[in-house]
């Protein structure tokens, strides 16, 4: 596996690499990354990912100092998962203005769900994903669906903007106990991790309900908030929103995700469930 880290050379590589697939990352790579990586490989000739920890996209007071740096045993992984090039660039190279004038800015959706409790999250996310995009030029770019609203951004600017780049979304990474695979699950205490599957038991039991007919979304969303506050959760929300679009959800919706974010301790925690309900035949 190559590794490069400046963006003259990234371009020069990409030129002869011919079908490309790209998973930007921000590195403390796990199980969930590696489905990534084998979604990308399945795709094209060429993997590249890219590790960066995009500053802009950490609001004041989270843990952009303390996320996680694991270089050494990042490489390790990517390397026996076959990836071709690891675009590592250092801030300098990517931001050389320290401020830069133009940003990507997303539509209202930024300031919704997550981005209500992470001002400019979305803003930092677009505009590093599309100079990773102009550097990197890839035909195909992985994400997880995990971070549901995240790939939503990412394909609605890929849209909008006329990006020649078909992004694939790729499952969630699941521990055996259903906790979905995160960079984050590393700060959770022992007491904790046995804690936070109950996040994914409610996005299931949500679905359960909604298959089974439940249209009343508020009180399923308050059910779910009122029992993770009781065991001790902080919970930022709990949504029943239509799928794909992420537009409020009505009554009699076939395609739907729920998504939950809440805190354990320290530690913020999301995860979504997408329900595909069968159209009723009743007139
Ligand atoms: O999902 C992430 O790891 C990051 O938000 C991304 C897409 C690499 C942009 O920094």
């Amino acid at each position: 596996m190559q590794i490069i880290r400046s963006i003259a050379e990234m371009r020069a590589w990409r030129c002869s690499a011919g079908k490309l697939a790209f998973v930007p990352t921000m590195g403390n790579l796990h199980a969930g990354h590696l489905a990534l990586v084998q979604a990308a490989k399945q795709q094209a000739d060429k993997v590249v990912v890219s590790i960066f920890v995009n500053r802009i996209q950490f609001g004041q007071g989270e843990d952009f100092d303390a996320y996680p740096r694991t270089f050494e045993t990042d490489c390790e992984q990517l390397r026996v998962a076959g990836v071709d090039v690891l675009f590592f660039p250092s801030e300098q190279e990517l931001y050389p203005r320290v401020k830069q004038a133009f940003n990507v800015e997303p539509p209202h959706i930024q300031n919704e769900l997550c981005g209500a409790f992470r001002p400019g999250h979305f803003r930092g996310v677009a505009t590093v994903v599309s100079k990773l995009f102009n550097i990197v030029q890839p035909d195909i770019a992985c994400f997880g669906k995990k971070d549901y609203q995240q790939l939503h951004v990412i394909k609605a600017m890929v849209a909008d903007l006329n990006m020649p780049i078909d992004v694939v979304p790729v499952d969630t990474g699941r521990a055996a106990d259903g906790l979905a695979l995160s960079s984050r699950n590393g700060y959770l205490s022992a007491e904790e991790r046995s804690e936070a599957p109950r996040l994914y038991r409610h996005l299931q039991s949500m679905r359960d309900s909604l298959l089974a007919g439940s249209q009343d979304y508020v009180a399923l969303e308050r059910a779910a908030w009122q029992d993770l506050e009781q065991a001790g959760w902080r919970v930022d929300y709990v949504e029943i929103r239509q799928a794909d679009t992420l537009a409020i959800a009505h009554a009699g919706e076939e395609r739907l995700v729920v998504l939950i974010a809440a805190r354990l301790g320290r530690t913020r925690l999301i995860d979504n469930i997408e329900v595909q309900r069968v159209a009723s035949s009743a007139a």
